[in-house]
Order: structure tokens, then sequence, then C-alpha cells
């Protein structure tokens, strides 16, 4: 076994080959989250990327945030897809994203003084706008549901996403209508403003100063990027050319399958990829579930297998386990192996990659809910009434920890045989392969699973 205690540069040869073994390029590739979220998407769309020709993010809006770390520097991305980094990549903002256009722009300039070039950003013209009335509305229904909150980002994605539901919202091509857009805020704001001062007892928004900032202050700068996605992507795939669907959140926070009302308000599942992109299901040949060796979820809900003790403080501080963006504290618990199961028949999932097998490095023993119980019976699959869900007792097999540096492994061959055998033991459960396993949070950090 190679020594796993320097931090040796990788070579792209290696990433190249995790590339392969995922399969190499296809005509459209999901990355999806299986889990409550934070899994690693952001770090391999980036590392698939390199292979790709377009990235798309597919739906959510900057509740996101998918850290990516080259060389050392961090970027953490909320709408910008993360393909971005990669000069020859397209980066879209698809159709079922919800768009602040503030956050996007303010997140360009980032990126910008990087000096990475988001000139070839396009921004469908049929993504939703996040209003300044929606991130109100957020906050004070949070704080009105009080103890029964969700533990939202705050961030008006729910309202953003009721509006489009109930046919009031404003979308990305209304910036380019001036007229069009003041009618459409009179009109919503009209409902909102009163819904604020007579329910919660807020200040009303001014609709002209809302249009001024968004007409005056966004449209320009956004403008140039809007554009019809559907048909690009479209001509793009019958080149020949290779989009890769980077999903946001995670099939537990989907907002149909997910671990509802405890939910986001969009559908992460790779299903939502079709409707968020406007690609068809054929089009799909690979879908990518990314499994975070552990479990980790911010906000309120169910989490069977969640630690409360010295261990769950333990993954906290060795996965750093804090939001990219909202810098919150993710509570920690045992991979779960029911979960992964639904995961992977909510997304047909192709094959899985494991991330952050490095935080386990320090544990004896680590332990994996491969059922639950209640009520006398067994559960392979998370039970269908989450009344049930709640009340579960995870059933656990206890393996051998491997208690050595993983984070300069360069191929599967270097880690520790527990290491393997924790892989091996989770691909067998779930029944889908793992083709990746993450080692550190660095670009080249990761192996490929022959
Ligand atoms: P996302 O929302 O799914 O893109 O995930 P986040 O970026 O919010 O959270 C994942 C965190 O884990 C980020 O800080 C990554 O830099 C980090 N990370 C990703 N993969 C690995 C890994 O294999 N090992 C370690 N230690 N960190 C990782
Ligand atoms: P990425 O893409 C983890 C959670 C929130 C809350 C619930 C609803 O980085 O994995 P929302 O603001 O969406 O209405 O909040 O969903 N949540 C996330 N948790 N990662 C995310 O995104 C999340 N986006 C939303 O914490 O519990
Ligand atoms: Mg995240």
């Amino acid at each position: 076994m190679l020594g796993c205690n320097s931090s040796a540069a990788r070579p792209w040869h290696v990433v190249r080959l995790v590339v392969s073994v995922l399969g190499g390029p296809l005509p459209a590739t999901v990355v999806v989250g299986t889990q409550w979220g934070d899994e690693g998407k952001g770090k391999l769309t980036d590392l698939l990327s390199k292979e790709m020709d377009v990235v798309v993010r597919y739906q959510g809006g900057h509740n996101a945030g998918h850290r990516i770390v080259v060389d050392g520097e961090a970027f953490a991305l909320q709408l910008v897809p993360s393909g971005i980094l990669y000069p020859a990549v397209t980066p879209v903002i698809g159709n079922g994203v919800v768009v602040d256009p503030k956050v996007l722009l303010s997140e360009i300039d980032a990126l910008g003084a990087k000096g990475i070039d988001t000139t070839r950003l396009m921004v469908s013209g049929n993504a939703h706008l996040v209003m300044p009335y929606h991130q109100e509305l957020d906050r004070v229904t949070e704080r009105f549901l009080g103890r029964n909150a969700l533990g939202t980002t705050k961030r008006g994605i729910g309202p953003a996403y009721a509006d489009k539901a109930t046919r009031v919202g404003l979308r990305v091509q209304d910036l380019l209508d001036p007229k069009i857009f003041r009618q459409k805020l009179e009109v919503a704001l009209k409902e909102k403003n009163g819904l604020l001062s007579r329910v919660y007892n807020r200040l009303p928004l001014s609709a002209s100063e809302i249009a001024t900032e968004y007409l005056e202050e966004y449209a320009p700068r956004i403008a140039p990027m809007i554009a019809d996605t559907v048909g690009f992507l479209h001509d793009q795939l019958d080149v020949g050319r290779h989009v890769l669907l980077e999903g946001a959140q995670a099939t537990f926070l989907d907002l149909d399958h997910g671990t509802y009302p405890f939910v986001t308000s969009s559908n992460p599942v790779a299903g939502g990829a079709c409707t968020g992109s406007g690609i068809g299901p054929r089009d799909i040949t690979r879908v990518i579930g990314i499994a975070k060796a552990y479990v980790t979820r911010v906000g309120a809900g169910p989490f069977p297998t969640e630690l409360t003790d010295d261990v769950g403080d333990l993954l906290v501080e060795r996965g750093h386990e804090f939001g990219t963006n909202t810098g919150r504290r993710r509570r920690c618990g045992w991979f779960d192996v029911p979960m992964a199961r639904q995961a992977a028949r909510l997304n047909s999932l192709s094959d899985i990659a494991l991330t952050k097998l490095d935080v386990l490095d320090a544990l004896e023993t680590v332990q994996v809910c491969v059922a639950y119980e209640a009520d006398g019976k067994t559960y392979d699959y998370p039970p269908y009434h989450q009344s049930v869900l709640h009340a579960v007792t995870p059933v656990y097999e206890e393996l051998d920890g491997w208690c050595e540096d993983l984070t300069a492994c360069t191929s599967f061959d270097d880690l520790p045989r527990a290491a393997k055998r924790y892989v091996a033991f989770l691909a067998e459960r779930i029944d889908v392969p793992i083709h990746v396993v993450g080692v550190g949070p660095g670009r080249e950090q990761v192996v490929a699973v022959p």
C-alpha cells in the first residue's frame, strides 16, 4: 500500500482515469444528490466538466452552495453552474431554476475578480425571478411557524416557486419588456403587500422601487445572457455535444419524494432534470448519484441515523460540516442504506460517487444503517408513511474503521483494506456500483474504483 500521508499533486491523468471509469462523456448525464444535500455535487460536476461541452443547472436557486477547491483556492457557487471553471464549457441556467438577479450578478463579479470568464453564461428566459417580496415572505413565514419552522435558507426560494405554480411569477424574459414587467409586478405585489401588512404586520414594499432596481440595475447586465436555452441544448445534442445536468439540493429534499414538508420547493430528482432543462428522458444516458460516506442534513426534519453524540461532533469537525453559504451547522449521522436504495430507484441511478470517505479516517469502527425497524416490521426502504419514518429504529452493522489518512491516496489500491471493504459493502447493499471515491475537497482528491 502506498503511504497516505504525503500530499503530492495529482496529475491530470488521474482525473482522466476517474472520468473514464465514470463512463466518459455521453449525450446527457445527470448529477444528483442522493441524501439531504451538500454531498459534493459541485466537486463532481467540476470534475466531470473537463469532458463536457455544456453544464446546466436545472432547479433550485441560491439556496444551493456548491464548493469546488482547485489548487487550494475555493469557489462557492450558488447559481452559476459548476462547469464555469472550464473555458470550453458553456454554463446554462435552465428554465427550472429560480434566479435572484442581484445574487447572480454578485456571483459573476466575484468570479470575474478571480479571473474566471463568465461571458459564456446563458440564462433561460423561462426561469423565474426571485423578487424582494419572496425573500421577505420566506423570512416572515419561518418566524410565523415558530417551533414548526422548516429551517429554510430564507432566500425566497419557496415563495418564488409558489408564485410560479399560481402563475403570478415574473420570468427572466420579463426583464426585456419593462411594460410587461411593471404590469406583472403591480399584480403580484398588490397581493403580497396585503399579506405582508395584514397578516405579518410588515411594511408594504414599493413597486416603483423594485421596478427601478430590476429594470435599471439588473436588466442591462442580465439581458445579454438571456436565451432560448431549450433550443440551444437541443442544437448542442444534435451535433454530438455532451451535456451535464447539475442537480442542486437532493433526493430527500425533493418536493414530491422528500421528507415533506421538510423539503425544498423544486424537484432535484433526476426526472426534474428533464422539466428543468427541456431535455427529454431519452437523451439522458447516465445518472450519477452523489452520496457522502455518512449523511448530513441542514434544517428541520426526520433523520433516522442522526448522531447527537461525540461522533456526530467529530464528523462536523472533520468534515467542516457548516453550510457553504449560510454557515449553518449540518446535522450528521451514519450512512443510511434504505435511503440510498430509495434514491437509486427514484433517480434510476447508473452509479454512485461516494464523497468524503476521508472524514471517517479517525474512527475505529463505522456503523452502517442497513434497514429500519418499526412496529415489529423491518423496512429495506424508507416507510411510505412519514409518521412511521419519524419512529423507526435503524438497524446497524458495524464495520472496521481504518485509522489512516486517505487524503493523499491517488488510486483505489492505495486505500487501506477496511476502507475498500466499506466502499464494497455500501455498493453491495445499495445494489448500485460505486465508481469514484472522494478522499479530500481538492479537485484531484478522488480515486476511481476499478
Ligand atoms: P454540494 O452542495 O453537493 O455541492 O456540496 P457542498 O459543496 O455544499 O458541500 C460539500 C463539501 O465537502 C464542500 O466543502 C467540498 O469542498 C467538500 N468535499 C467534497 N468532496 C470531498 C471529499 O471527498 N472529502 C472531503 N474532505 N471534502 C469533500
Ligand atoms: P445544495 O445544492 C442542503 C434545505 C434547507 C431547508 C430546506 C428548505 O448545496 O446541496 P429552502 O431554502 O430550499 O426552501 O429550504 O432545504 N436546503 C439545503 N440543504 N443543501 C442545499 O443545497 C439546500 N438547499 C436547501 O436547509 O431544510
Ligand atoms: Mg451545498
